[in-house]
């Protein structure tokens, strides 16, 4: 009998070992047989493969094993890889030698499933193709995004999750029982990445970043991976080709995982059109540009999902829009000294409406400034922020302070924007949306 840990090699290596007898370790994907063959074809991380089991050449253990085995059933099977045209890829396996190493019960998953049964077995639908492909083009991503900004000098670092200062409005968080304290799930890691500045110049978090925000769209998870560099001495221009750069090494990167990207609509000149410099407008003028396209949008009011729309669906790569109403950005960001009924914030969006991927600005590091900046807010939006809660991060403001800026991504967002996705629940393994947060 095959042995458990025989040492196997990977389906996409098959080809290159047409004739020579060996061993894959997989899972079945799709199985049928007819007058004493059988086809199995077998998928494993590397690929998929057809293998064809013939009744008289192997044991009539094994023979039945096959028979009887329910699709997912994992199994690791002997054979010679030859060619076929008729066979998917090209090329089969002969099988020699197969072993069921674990059938248990009927998959629950077949052909036509609508996509709540799908979420519900979201734990098995993780196996279909389409999820193998986003979660390895997801990994590759994460990987991209750190290997830029880690060449780039920038230290990673590993902010608290549990908090008790809100980075954004405080309104959307999800409270945690921390002992007999009320305490949060952070919306941003912002502020301890703020903290960090002064000892590591350049840093970036990488953590989930949480948001109890009520909205049922194509774009918002309740729980989201979210990328925030901060750099001091960068202002809202270096901030912008930062990103741009950043943005720009994913897409090519990403361009190049040939095999990889067939499996997705999206081509590979798609993404080698993310180029920079991308296109930068002010607030605005990106005002200016709905209305002349009939939105009844005013200086003011925030962008939604049709003026998204608007802006960016005969883009081909992001656009960054900056300077926006003071009273539509947080706090923490200074105004503009060239237009002060702005901030020094700028977002970036991608093309085809597919949304805000980067939410960034320059931050208040002087003192006054900062608590003029929160009593405004304070006033605007009707809150009373707890100073208590935001001491540490205001002391930041009274030692050695310095100018600083920093963005944060949202990395569903943009994995939803490069593949094309049709939802961000299908851009993560497990989402957490407003009406789910199981499996
Ligand atoms: O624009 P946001 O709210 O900005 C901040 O949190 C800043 N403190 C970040 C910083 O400067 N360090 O969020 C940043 C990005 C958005 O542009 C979007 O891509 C993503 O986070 N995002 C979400 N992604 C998925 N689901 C949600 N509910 C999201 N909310 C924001
Ligand atoms: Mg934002």
């Amino acid at each position: 009998m095959l042995k458990t840990f025989i040492k196997a090699v990977p389906i996409s290596d098959a080809i290159a070992r047409i004739g020579r007898s060996i061993v894959i370790k997989g899972w079945i994907y799709r199985k049928r047989s007819s007058g004493g063959k059988a086809f199995a074809v077998i998928r494993d991380v590397s690929g998929l493969i057809q293998c064809t089991v013939d009744k008289a050449k192997v044991t009539e253990g094994e023979w039945n094993a096959m028979d009887s085995a329910y699709l997912e059933s994992s199994v690791i099977i002997r054979g010679i890889p030859r060619k076929d045209e008729r066979a998917p890829g090209g090329v089969e396996i002969e099988t020699e030698e197969l072993r069921v190493v674990h059938s248990g019960e009927q998959f629950p998953i077949t052909e036509y499933q609508s996509a709540e049964f799908l979420m519900d077995v979201r734990h098995l639908w993780l196996r279909s193709q389409k999820m193998v492909n986003v979660m390895k083009a997801r990994a590759y991503i994460f990987k991209y995004a750190r290997d830029f900004l880690n060449k780039k000098g920038f230290f990673e670092i590993s902010p608290p999750l549990i908090t008790r200062a809100g980075g954004e409005t405080g309104a959307s968080m999800f409270e945690v029982q921390y002992f007999d304290q009320k305490a949060y799930l952070t919306e941003s890691s912002q502020l301890y990445a703020e903290a960090m500045v002064p000892s590591l110049e350049k840093v970036y978090s990488f953590a989930p970043s949480y948001r109890a925000e009520k909205s049922r769209t194509t774009k918002h998870l309740t729980e989201y991976w979210h990328l925030e560099p901060e750099a001091a001495y960068y202002d809202l221009k270096r901030l912008m080709q930062l990103e741009e750069k950043l943005v720009t090494s994913i897409a090519d990167k990403l361009s190049k995982e040939e095999e990889l990207m067939k499996s997705f609509e999206i081509g590979k000149d798609v993404l080698q059109k993310v180029r920079p410099p991308f296109k930068k407008i002010t607030y605005e003028k990106a005002m200016e540009i709905i209305q002349q396209k009939g939105s009844q949008k005013k200086w003011g009011d925030d962008f939604g999902v049709e003026e998204e729309k608007l802006l960016t669906e005969e883009e081909d790569k992001p656009i960054f829009i900056y300077a926006w109403p003071r009273e539509l950005k947080p706090f923490y960001a200074p105004v503009n000294p060239k237009d002060e009924r702005t901030v020094m914030a700028v977002d970036m969006q991608a093309p085809h409406g597919h949304g805000e991927i980067t939410g960034g600005s320059e931050r208040e590091w002087r003192l006054d400034a900062l608590m003029a900046r929160m009593e405004e807010v304070e006033k605007a939006q009707g809150i009373k922020f707890d100073k208590q809660k935001y001491a540490w991060w205001i002391d930041l403001r009274k030692y050695g302070s310095v100018p600083h800026a920093g963005f944060g991504m949202g990395m569903e967002r943009v994995i939803k924007w490069l593949l094309n996705l049709d939802h961000i629940r299908d851009a993560i393994a497990f989402p957490r949306l407003i009406n789910r947060v199981e499996p």
